[in-house]
């Protein structure tokens, strides 16, 4: 598999001659010469178009760029990815979230998925539950928290707690009864310090009314969970990392929230993307098309930062999960030799939702003097909401064009976004939409030769911050 230098293909180099030519290039000036191009630099997925015309790019830019991807070996690595191939190389491991949403999924997945999803209906159904509380951090709780907020339908009143700052435990146990909340400890290893802190002080909150009914387990270590005295527990697999692993019964909290039924068609919308991103030519695939023209804004246009901007309320939490995704995946500064890059990799990602965010940050996408490259996501949900997300793109992307105005009220657009643009909202859209963001860091990874599913950089904060506390 491809593991040189990005920086030596034949298609970088010519990309990085190629942007030279698209120095002086407007945007205004290129929808008014080719009005094909809103048509033209459109991909279509499963439920879902991606826009991505008001980029600064054009039809020889997407050739370089697939001929990247290409000389990348993105085909043989993503093979290699989806049947479950040791793809994370520093910890010898496959990546193998794909197999959580397959229809072939292994049995064992299978086989946990359905008591999962058997456990969160008999709890949902039998109301013996008033709040569930979700005990877990980074990928044991921002997937599950993000379904939960987007889709819960109020069946139960399901929290997470993720801070060791005991004030977040607090705030999700306010007005619980003892007698009636569920923890569900979500952590691969069981050893993360904030889940077990919190775990603990649920045990302590609980008193009198602590039994092994009390806790549900979801973690890689069973022997760790039941020795703390969780009765049910669900295994986690090595082969799936935290920040992928939603999919799995690391999301039993959002299968409290939402139902068995729609977390099964969150899934089925994940293998839609699976399949479109195995199967569909790379000029056409749209995670392959969110990746490339990613690394086209950060490497080749310089623009270091990246804004994710849902038009929906229900989707407040994506860009928080995304920036776990995107950022603990692809904020790498060695490729996989070890070798120190030379070229940059993960953008900084933020965001908000739409429309609240154009009252906040969107002054700085407009008028600052730094670039940020945008995803709108529009899912077709209220016209008020699509006007302005349609509004927002045009404002950046062509500005205004009437010398007369005074500078501050001068807009120089040829600011890039896409959007991605969905007819409904629900559990199957939410898979899609995650799907979709997980191939794209994938492909990036691929593009810039770096290992997308460890996360050593985490580790010691964790250990000097255990030596403050008197441990070793
Ligand atoms: O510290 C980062 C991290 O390791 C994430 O990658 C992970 O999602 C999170 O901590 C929680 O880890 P665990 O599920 O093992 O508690």
């Amino acid at each position: 598999m491809n593991t040189t230098a990005p920086t030596d293909c034949k298609a970088w180099q010519d990309l990085a001659h190629h942007a030279e030519s698209w120095r002086g290039v407007r945007l205004r000036g290129l929808f008014e010469q080719d009005v094909a191009r809103s048509v033209q630099l459109v991909a279509e997925g499963p439920g879902v178009r991606y826009d991505y015309s008001r980029q600064r790019l054009g039809a020889m830019t997407l050739r370089l760029l697939a001929r990247l991807a290409a000389e990348r070996g993105l085909a043989e690595w993503r093979e290699a990815l989806l049947a479950g191939k040791a793809v994370n190389s520093t910890e010898n491991r496959p990546a193998w979230h794909t197999a959580l949403r397959a229809a072939d999924a292994p049995s064992e997945v299978k086989e946990t998925l359905q008591r999962a999803k058997r456990l969160a209906a008999r709890i949902r159904q039998e109301k013996r539950y008033q709040r569930i509380v979700n005990l877990g951090t980074g990928g044991s709780d921002l997937g599950p928290r993000l379904l939960a907020d987007a889709l819960g339908d109020g069946t139960l009143d399901v929290r997470f707690a993720a801070n060791v700052d005991p004030k977040d435990l607090e705030r999700a146990l306010d007005g619980a009864d003892p007698a009636r909340t569920l923890f569900v400890v979500v952590s691969k290893t069981f050893t993360t310090q904030e889940t077990m802190a919190n775990a603990q002080a649920a045990k302590q909150w609980l008193g009198k009314s602590n039994t092994p009914d009390s806790f549900i387990a979801i973690t890689a270590n069973t022997q760790l969970a039941a020795n703390f005295g969780a009765r049910e527990i669900f295994p986690m697999w090595d082969w799936v990392g935290g920040r992928f692993s939603v999919w799995s019964a690391a999301g039993f909290a959002a299968m409290c929230a939402i139902g068995p039924d729609a977390f099964q068609a969150f899934l089925e919308g994940a293998r839609e993307v699976d399949a479109h991103f195995a199967q569909a030519p790379l000029e056409k695939n749209v995670p392959v098309l969110m990746a490339l023209v990613g690394a086209w804004n950060v490497n080749f246009l310089g623009i270091p930062t990246h804004a994710v901007l849902p038009y929906a309320n229900a989707l407040r939490l994506l860009p928080s999960y995304l920036q776990q995704l995107e950022m603990e995946s692809n904020g790498k500064r060695v490729d996989r030799e070890g070798r120190e890059l030379a070229y940059a990799t993960a953008p900084v990602l933020f965001g908000a939702e739409g429309t609240v965010s154009q009252h906040s940050f969107h002054q700085l996408l407009h008028q600052g003097t730094q670039h940020v490259a945008c995803d709108f996501i529009e899912l077709g949900l209220e016209a008020k909401l699509s006007a302005n997300c349609r509004a927002q793109a045009d404002a950046l992307a062509f500005g205004t064009d009437d010398a007369t105005l005074p500078p501050y009220r001068q807009y120089p657009g040829n600011r890039p976004s896409s959007m991605l643009i969905f007819e409904k909202f629900d559990a199957r859209v939410m898979g899609r939409l995650i799907a979709l963001y997980e191939h794209k860091v994938f492909t990036q990874g691929v593009i810039w030769n770096i290992n997308s599913f460890d996360q050593w950089g985490v580790e010691l904060g964790k250990q000097l911050a255990s030596k403050l506390l008197g441990g070793s």
